[in-house]
């Protein structure tokens, strides 16, 4: 793999992914194909391939309740319940008009949501008309199996997506073996194996986007140890959802590439950490009902990510080895990350040679009216 951060360093998911995995055999697979394609980017190998894994800059970096706080500096306190839910209501009401008015931008592009058993986090995306593909092994114990993911199952199951492209990936991993509100287990579980089996469940996962290098991923977890043991790259968003309108606390981190300033609807979290209260329990109902992501938090996060409202997000993390800044003029320009494509795709992904794709953008801009591209 070609992964590097920025500053030159070898990224710890390099060697997690590649060298350190027990995995299974739909691993390997993914594995081996994201090797050969490197074999190929081998040729640049002082030239990252892509940009995925890179930690995000301080300014990238957003703790939602530092926006609460400020909040409740500003307004002398927060929203109460129903106000906040009005707000969501607003967010609702915005991704359904989205369906109404852009369908057929949105259902170009292919959500994909792991570990999604309510269909709480891509239910905006849902609505507004992307299409969405959800996986949970209690929906489907084959193909909601992240497992049983391989280049061979996207094809046989899904005709990899019509070739559509994959915008987004959300990952809600089980969090069992790495929340820190678990750890008088963790000693048990990391002798009988049960803590691999879900750094595993990480790893393909990470493959899984490597594989389709979406122009957004997210990962999604409480507080605890997962990146230490995955080797995650660094976090870009925390929160609680008390920040997005639900009255309870529960310290939740965001690792990946997308927009992390989410917008907020803060309330008193005056149900405290009602997780352990209400749903303290081992059977599978009050496992299922600690996990449930919290709506406030799916509608901000579609707020703050979808391709309408931002639509230079696409283009710019897409393309990620070319100057975002161009890639913004394009978009103000008037095109779309789908015609950018249609210019850019073979310099970009073939040729891999960027000067060539960003001259093209730039020649496009500076064009005559007449000699551009049809909408
Ligand atoms: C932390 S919960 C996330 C639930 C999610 N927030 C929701 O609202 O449905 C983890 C989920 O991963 C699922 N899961 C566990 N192993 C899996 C596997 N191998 N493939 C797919 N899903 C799996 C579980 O069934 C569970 O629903």
């Amino acid at each position: 793999m070609v992964l590097q951060h920025n500053d030159g360093q070898l990224d710890l998911f390099d060697i997690a992914v590649f060298d350190s995995v027990d995995s299974t055999e739909a691993l390997r697979d993914l594995r081996s194909s994201l090797c050969e394609r490197d074999e190929q980017a081998n040729l640049y190998s002082d030239y990252p391939v892509h940009h995925l894994f890179d930690p995000p800059s301080k300014s990238d970096i957003h703790r939602l309740n530092q926006k609460t706080a400020q909040y409740r500096k500003k307004e002398g306190g927060l929203l109460d319940v129903k106000t906040a839910r009005l707000e969501i209501e607003r967010w609702k009401e915005h991704a359904q008009r989205q369906l109404r008015e852009n369908r057929s931008e949105n259902a170009k592009k292919v959500v994909l949501s792991l570990f999604d058993y309510t269909g709480n986090w891509s239910k905006p995306w849902r609505e507004a008309g992307y299409n969405v593909f959800q996986f949970d092994i209690q929906s489907d114990p084959e193909v909601g199996n992240v497992f049983n993911f391989s280049p061979q199952f996207f094809a046989d199951y899904f005709g990899d997506f019509d070739g559509l492209d994959i915008y987004a990936i959300l990952a809600a991993c089980p969090c069992t073996d790495f929340a820190s509100s678990g750890s008088r287990h963790f000693a048990a579980k990391d002798l009988n194996g049960t803590t691999q089996v879900s750094i595993d469940l990480v790893h393909q996962t990470l493959a899984t986007i490597e594989y389709f290098r979406p122009a957004m991923w997210a990962i999604e977890n409480p507080v605890g140890r997962i990146a230490s043991l995955t080797g995650l790259p660094p976090w870009r968003t925390s929160f609680d959802p008390n920040d997005l309108g639900d009255p309870y606390t529960k310290k939740t981190i965001l690792w990946g590439r997308f927009n992390g300033d989410l917008p907020i609807a803060p309330v008193e979290p005056t149900e405290g950490s009602k997780m352990w209260k209400k749903y303290g329990g081992k059977s599978q109902a009050t496992k299922n009902a600690r996990s449930v992501t919290p709506e406030g938090f799916s509608y901000g996060f579609f707020m703050a990510n979808n391709a309408v409202d931002h639509p230079s997000l696409e283009a710019r993390m897409k393309y990620d080895r070319l100057d975002p800044e161009l890639m913004s003029d394009a978009i103000s320009n008037g095109y779309t990350a789908e015609q950018i494509g249609a210019l850019i795709d073979d310099f970009y992904y073939i040729e891999m040679d960027d000067g060539a794709a960003e001259k093209a953008i730039r020649d496009l801009i500076s064009s005559e009216p007449g000699q551009q591209l049809q909408p």
